[in-house]
């Protein structure tokens, strides 16, 4: 079987020990000659890589492993970048979830002004790591995790549109493996209708490999508790702010109860009770909570493992999220043609909706990369809200792109969560100020 060589690119993430458990655990799927993580932050990046070559000297000597934060030596010989940055690290992200509740508006990671800005930064960085692997791997695929997905989406059509990235997104992986759990299957065992944006979408159809449709027992379900579910399977969401969001799932049905929503719909449903929860605690937000829990964790891990000398008796979780992006390169290796859930140019799969829009949809995915499978004519309300939605993803490109004040004026505007063009300009200002270089110049 062929070997691969995979940089992943955010190499002081914290799901990075997970990705690279999950591509250890499938060496015989997906066989690796080469892997090497790549940061721009050579503390956080010496951290995780000095306890993972531990870690893969004691349970994979075969491959060759390093760590670097020079791009040229990451870059080169390499067939698949995992890429997963966060431009501005945890600090910033506190900055998105904090700055807009002094507009009164709730802030979070990607969605409403929080996830405006956090695209503003990410475009920077993932065009530097794309012309990166362009440059010393010309044949090489971006497998993409970096957030906001939706706007990074964008940036990469407009701007690197030959490119090889593909976006994607764990949550409908993650919400599958709850549904799964709820209609007595695996999440292998069901095959999904989908349509939406990245973090904006429905589940039209859950159906197993004989053709019985659980949309209507998965929707009485919900309709009761959400998607909170008996047994944890979807391992990647369990903190209380979480279990908040999956309870939330059954007002965000109640609003439009023929399809199964996406957890993220609630943050332009319910705007005002998310501001209301946030503000009950305005200095203690999401960021705060992954700092002290899954930063630490990882962090803490990694040292014990590099003290110690040895990773036995020290194990690092996998969950849906590594799965997914290895089945990913998986599927592109060797054509398998699986079934997944991406972010892709629209071109018709959505009919009703403009063939430029990044959409979610289930894919085929092969060698040549994903196939978009057609959703059909989608309902008014669903249509409108994207519709919204995707001109503000749009403009902050063109903002972007353009340095344009005026656009970036527009898109916070347009965006469902904040109230008027007056909070929107307030909101601007500060988030320039807030975000300085990380931002391009607007004017
Ligand atoms: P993190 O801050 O722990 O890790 C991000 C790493 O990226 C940091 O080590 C940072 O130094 C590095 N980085 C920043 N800019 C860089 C650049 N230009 N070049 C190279 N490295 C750079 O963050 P995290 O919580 O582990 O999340 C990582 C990313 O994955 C975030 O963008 C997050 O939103 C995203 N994510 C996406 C999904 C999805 O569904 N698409 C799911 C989970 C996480
Ligand atoms: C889900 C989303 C990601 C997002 C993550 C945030 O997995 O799909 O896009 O980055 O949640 O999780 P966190 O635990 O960092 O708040
Ligand atoms: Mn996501």
């Amino acid at each position: 079987m062929k070997k691969f060589s995979v940089v992943i690119a955010g190499g002081g993430s914290t799901f990075t020990p997970g990705i690279v458990m999950m591509l250890l655990d499938n060496q015989d799927r997906f066989p690796l000659r080469t892997l090497k993580l790549y940061d721009n932050d050579e503390e956080r990046q010496k951290t995780l890589g000095d306890a993972l070559a531990i870690l893969l000297r004691e349970q994979a000597p075969e491959i060759d492993f390093s760590y670097t934060t020079d791009p040229e030596a990451a870059f080169s010989d390499v067939d698949f970048c995992m890429a997963h940055i966060r431009v501005g690290k945890y600090a910033m992200r506190e900055k998105d979830e904090k700055v807009p509740l002094r507009h009164g508006v709730f802030g979070q990671e990607t969605c409403g002004p929080g996830g405006i800005a956090y695209g503003m930064r990410s475009i920077t960085g993932m065009l530097e790591i794309i012309d990166y692997m362009e440059k010393y791997s010309p044949e090489c695929w971006m497998l993409n995790y970096s957030n906001p997905a939706a706007i990074v989406a964008e940036a990469c059509r407009v701007l690197r549109p030959d490119s090889k990235v593909l976006n994607i997104c764990d949550m409908p992986v993650g919400t599958l493996r709850r549904m799964s759990q709820i209609v007595g299957k695996t999440p292998a065992e069901l095959e999904v209708r989908y349509f939406g944006l990245n973090h904006f979408g429905w589940w039209t159809s859950v159906k197993d490999k004989s053709g019985h449709e659980y949309i209507d027992q998965i929707r009485d379900y919900v309709a009761e508790n959400g998607y909170l579910t008996q047994v944890e399977v979807d391992t990647q969401h369990t903190d209380p702010s979480w279990q908040e969001t999956h309870r939330k799932a059954k007002d965000l049905l109640a609003v439009a109860p023929d399809y199964l929503p996406n957890t993220y719909l609630k943050y332009y449903l319910y705007p005002d009770y998310v501001l209301d929860h946030m503000m009950e605690h305005p200095e203690y937000t999401r960021s705060n909570e992954v700092m002290e829990n899954r930063e630490k964790h990882v962090f803490d891990h990694a040292k014990k493992i590099t003290a110690q000398g040895s990773a036995e008796g020290i194990a690092f979780e996998i969950d849906a999220h590594a799965s997914f992006i290895v089945d990913l390169a998986r599927a592109i290796a060797f054509n398998t043609h699986e079934r997944m859930v991406m972010i892709v140019e629209n071109n018709g799969a959505i009919a009703n909706f403009p063939d430029d829009a990044m959409v979610e949809v289930p894919c085929i995915v092969g060698n040549d990369g994903p196939e978009a499978l057609t959703q059909g004519i989608i309902p008014q309300f669903q249509q409108a809200l994207m519709f919204q939605q995707v001109t503000v993803e749009k403009l902050v490109v063109e903002a972007y792109a353009e340095n344009s004040y005026q656009k970036m004026w527009q898109a916070l505007t347009l965006s469902k969560t904040v109230p008027s063009a007056q909070v929107a300009k307030e909101l601007l200002d500060d988030l320039i100020s807030e975000n300085g270089d990380y931002w391009p110049e607007l004017h």
